[in-house]
Parts: C-alpha cells; sequence; structure tokens
C-alpha cells in the first residue's frame, strides 16, 4: 500500500510539469477607455490582440458612461478571435463623485475559466474611513486545467495620491476574503500606483501587502510598466499569497507586456492606446493525458496491491 501511494505522488508529481499552453492572466489600464477609444480602428484592434491572449484578463479604467464602447470592445474579441468563447463580467461604476467613474472588467475564456463567485467590496458605512476610491469587483474562476484549479482575484486601480494608504486597506480585502470563501489562494492585481512619487521608500514597511512575507510579489520592482520613454514606473503589479498559489506560477513569467515593441508602434501609437503596458503571468497547467495515464497506472497499481494482500491474507488464514 505504502509504495503504491509513493509512486502515485510519484506520477502526479510528472505529470505537474506543464505541458500544452499555459494559463495566462494579465491586468491592464486602458487609460480612459470609452466612447472615443471604441471609434478608433487601430485602438481597438490592439486591444483585441492584446486581450485576446490571456486567458482571464482584468480591465481597468473602464469609464464607459453611454455604456457602449465595452460592448463594442467584446463584439470585436469575438470577432477577432473565434477559437473560442470570451466572456466578461463587470461591475458597476465605482468612484468617489457621479463626474468620475471607474468600472472593473473581467474578461475571460469561457472554455479555461469558469466564473464560480463575484462579490462587490462594499463602500465605507458612514463614519468608518473610506480607503478606496473603487472598492475591489472580487472574483473567483475555476480553472481546471491549470495547477491551482480554482483561485479568486482581487482587482485594484488606486487613487495615485492614496496609493500608500490603499495598498495598506487591500490588505483587509485579502483577509475578508480568504475567511468569506475560505479559500487561500488569492492574487491581487491591477495599477497599483505602486512605485515613482506614488509609493515612497520610506513608506513601504507601514504597507502590510508589502510586508507580510506570506504575500509574493511577481512583477519584478525594477520593471517599467508605463508606455512613456521618458518614464520608467512598475505601476502595475500581480501579487499572489501563499505558497501553493506560488507553487503553481510558472517561474519568472511575470512581466510587462511591451505591446508597442511587439507590435512595431511609435510611441504616439502605443499612448493612443495606454499609458500602462498590461502585465501578465502565468499559471501552470496540469497536462490532462499524462495525468489521466498516471492516475490510472497509479490505480491499477494500487489494485494490484489491494488483490494480491487479499489473496495473502486468504493464504495466511489457512496455513
Ligand atoms: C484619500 O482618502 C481619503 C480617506 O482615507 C478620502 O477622504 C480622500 O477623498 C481620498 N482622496 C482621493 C483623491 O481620492
Amino acid at each position: 500500500m505504502r509504495s503504491s501511494s509513493l509512486l502515485l505522488f510519484f506520477f502526479v508529481g510528472v505529470s505537474g510539469v506543464h505541458g500544452g499552453s499555459d494559463f495566462r492572466i494579465c491586468a491592464f489600464n486602458l487609460h480612459n477607455f470609452g466612447d472615443s477609444k471604441s471609434k478608433k480602428t487601430d485602438v481597438m484592434q490592439i486591444l483585441v490582440k492584446v486581450i485576446t491572449r490571456c486567458d482571464v484578463c482584468l480591465l481597468q479604467e473602464v469609464r464607459d458612461s453611454k455604456g457602449k464602447a465595452l460592448p463594442e470592445l467584446l463584439k470585436q474579441i469575438k470577432r477577432y478571435d473565434t477559437r473560442y468563447e470570451y466572456q466578461a463580467v463587470a461591475s458597476e461604476r465605482l468612484g468617489r463623485t457621479d463626474s468620475y467613474q471607474e468600472q472593473y472588467v473581467f474578461v475571460y475564456r469561457a472554455d479555461t475559466a469558469v466564473l464560480t463567485g463575484q462579490y462587490q467590496y462594499p463602500d465605507a458605512l458612514p463614519g468608518d474611513v473610506d480607503a478606496f476610491s473603487r472598492e475591489p469587483f472580487v472574483v473567483r474562476f475555476k480553472a481546471l486545467k491549470t495547477a491551482i484549479k480554482e483561485f479568486v482575484l482581487i482587482p485594484q486601480h488606486t487613487t495615485p495620491t492614496n496609493a500608500t494608504k490603499e495598498l495598506d486597506a487591500l490588505y483587509d480585502v485579502l483577509l475578508h476574503v480568504k475567511k468569506k470563501w475560505k479559500t487561500q489562494n488569492v492574487m491581487l492585481l491591477g495599477d497599483f500606483n505602486a512605485d515613482c512619487g506614488y509609493l515612497a521608500k520610506k513608506n513601504r514597511k507601514h504597507v502590510r501587502l508589502i510586508t507580510d512575507t506570506e504575500l509574493v510579489w511577481l512583477i519584478p520592482e525594477d520593471m517599467d510598466t508605463t508606455v512613456r520613454s521618458s518614464t520608467s514606473c512598475s505601476y502595475d503589479h500581480i501579487v499572489v499569497y501563499g505558497a501553493t498559489f506560488n507553487r503553481a506560477i510558472l517561474p519568472s513569467s511575470a512581466r510587462a507586456f511591451d505591446f508597442q515593441k511587439e507590435y512595431g508602434l511609435t510611441e504616439e501609437q502605443a499612448l493612443d492606446v495606454s499609458d500602462h503596458y498590461p502585465v501578465e503571468v502565468l499559471l501552470r497547467v496540469v497536462n490532462s493525458r499524462a495525468f489521466g495515464a498516471a492516475a490510472s497506472m497509479a490505480f491499477t497499481l494500487q489494485y494490484i496491491t489491494f488483490v494480491s494482500s487479499m489473496v495473502l491474507g486468504h493464504l495466511l488464514l489457512h496455513i
């Protein structure tokens, strides 16, 4: 019995090495995405290309006051990539004032990711500190091909001038969600404004999202996530909680996606799309065929062990 369990462990371990295409999670600040952007053909083409590289893509700064730009983007995504079915889930419009609101949107591939939960983190009660301009719209996905199977995403686009406080408050959201959904598998992602003038080095020790060593910041601190060649700031980030989630990440896969270089655009053309690069990370995918073979082999071994122990038991009884 012990040896077959060991073998099962071994085979599952081997099959855990990624096979096929990895699962890509992205976060993209679309910089004022609304009516006027949705009418620019070149811009939309790039957006569609970038978004369809991802299995799950968080969009931020969706400022679609007329409610037409987002449906148009989704329509063009579906038209561009007919191989897969794309779905989207969007938050309410969020913001401190009626005149400036943004939505969080998750676009995802229905064949690789299934939305299993959504939760709008509530605005502060009157009298309490209202930490966020845009409270996180938290989602949970089942992604059976990945090594992690199910995970929660907490998005955040911080207000630059309040970034330090908002990032610290995001830690409370993490604790809340872990408890609410009884999960350890949580990723926080988005335009955190966590660099340059907005998050001073001396303040970092006060941000629990940075000081808690259970959290791993995957985007390197020196990675430029801004398009402008005159700026080099690591604003956009992907952070995972816990060793299990971290093990499901393909090592060194987290990066900013330089769509300007990738698609041969001028800086001006790229800035028409956004002033941010998307950030992304790959989750290891469990090779289902190898997994199936290993599982059935292990089962067979266990069966053989079981039968032989029965036979042995019988023999012993009859001695
Ligand atoms: C910064 O946060 C405080 C609450 O902590 C809030 O009252 C203020 O409006 C925020 N500033 C901006 C620009 O959102």
